[in-house]
């Protein structure tokens, strides 16, 4: 019996994701499986909004960012009936495999839906790089690029004015943008909640900078929603001799162009997904380690922690 594959992309869009529907889509036609597009995520599943793809579906799309499938997330997902729904629809036209594009929450969706019979694969694809089960996820590259670059741009600036700049950077519950992005801009402190924020220290390092006359400027990197950046920039201000700025880098982090990196990444990683799935394998995720494709049983990813590279962050303290 012909297979039918279904690819969807749901949660916070990731630069590449273009790039992996792309490879699935064309992987996919070559191994003889039809193809479906889904829109909007698990709400098009939902919804039964989705249409037959061809190879030319996906032309010109591998270098842009964004998703042309478009993403949602849709929390009454872990509902009974709204999975049920979406079997329907996927039943109206023979769709017996998904390819889920996304984040953790997208595996949430795989999981259960693999649990009822369908076939589901899942691809790590979000700038926050907190997918176990990878070395990286689609997207984290070229968030990294386009944070190190802002923050280039910064030190110009803070360095001009004996500032301390402040920058909040994505990321969720995951300091891998702040911890590569301040290896990569030279940051003098970096703050993520895997090392935990305290202000008392980072006042405290930054007078010591001062009285060491260390550094004429400094550039302090922190994950999102782990403080008030605004705030802290004016505590840096009244308390040390650094004028404190803040940047919240916010969306931007999300858009443009992949990466090659991210390109390279998806491309495989979408090739091995359909590998894996023309085989028989179900319930998996896929993802790169030490550059060879990889899958994971989503239970596992999903219980298993992101590890943090504390070995990273040591050598970032010795560099600073
Ligand atoms: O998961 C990706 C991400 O960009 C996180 O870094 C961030 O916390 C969140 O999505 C923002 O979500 P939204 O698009 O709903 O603002």
């Amino acid at each position: 019996m012909k297979r039918t594959i279904g690819i969807l992309t749901s949660g916070g869009d990731a630069p590449g994701m273009n790039a992996a529907i792309r490879a699935v889509a064309r992987a996919g036609l070559a191994r003889g499986f039809d193809v479906y597009g889904i829109y909007d995520g698990y709400k098009g599943l939902v919804e039964g909004n989705y249409y037959k793809m061809n190879k030319s579906s996906v032309s010109d799309i591998l270098f842009r960012g964004g998703t042309i499938l478009g993403t949602a997330r849709l929390p009454e997902f872990v509902e009974d009936a709204v999975q049920m729904k979406a079997i329907e629809q996927m039943e109206k036209v023979g769709m017996d495999s998904l390819v889920v594009i996304g984040g953790d929450g997208t595996y949430r969706g795989a999981y259960d839906l693999s649990k009822k019979g369908i076939s589901c694969i899942g691809i790590p694809a979000t700038i926050d790089n907190d997918c176990p089960g990878t070395d990286y996820t689609i997207g984290f590259n070229t968030a990294l690029n386009t944070i190190v670059e802002a923050v280039d741009k910064l030190r110009d600036t803070s360095a001009s004015h004996h500032r301390c700049s402040v920058v909040q950077v994505m990321g969720n519950h995951c300091g891998d943008l702040a911890l590569y992005s301040s290896i990569c801009c030279g940051a003098e402190i970096v703050i993520t909640p895997e090392v935990g924020f305290n202000e008392y220290e980072v006042i405290e390092n930054l007078k010591e900078f001062d009285r060491q006359k260390k550094h004429n400027h400094s550039i302090v990197i922190v994950t999102e929603k782990l403080t008030n950046v605004e705030a802290l920039a004016k505590k840096i201000s009244a308390e040390t001799s650094f004028s404190g700025r803040a940047t919240v880098l916010g969306h931007i982090q999300r858009g443009g162009s992949p990466v090659p990196f991210d390109r390279l990444l998806a491309s495989r990683i979408g090739d091995y997904a359909v590998e894996i799935l023309a085989n028989g394998a179900s319930n998996r995720c896929v993802g790169i380690r030490s550059d060879s494709m990889i899958s994971t049983p989503i239970a596992q990813a999903l219980v298993q922690p992101k590890e943090f590279e504390q070995n990273l962050y040591d050598m970032l303290e010795r560099l600073a």
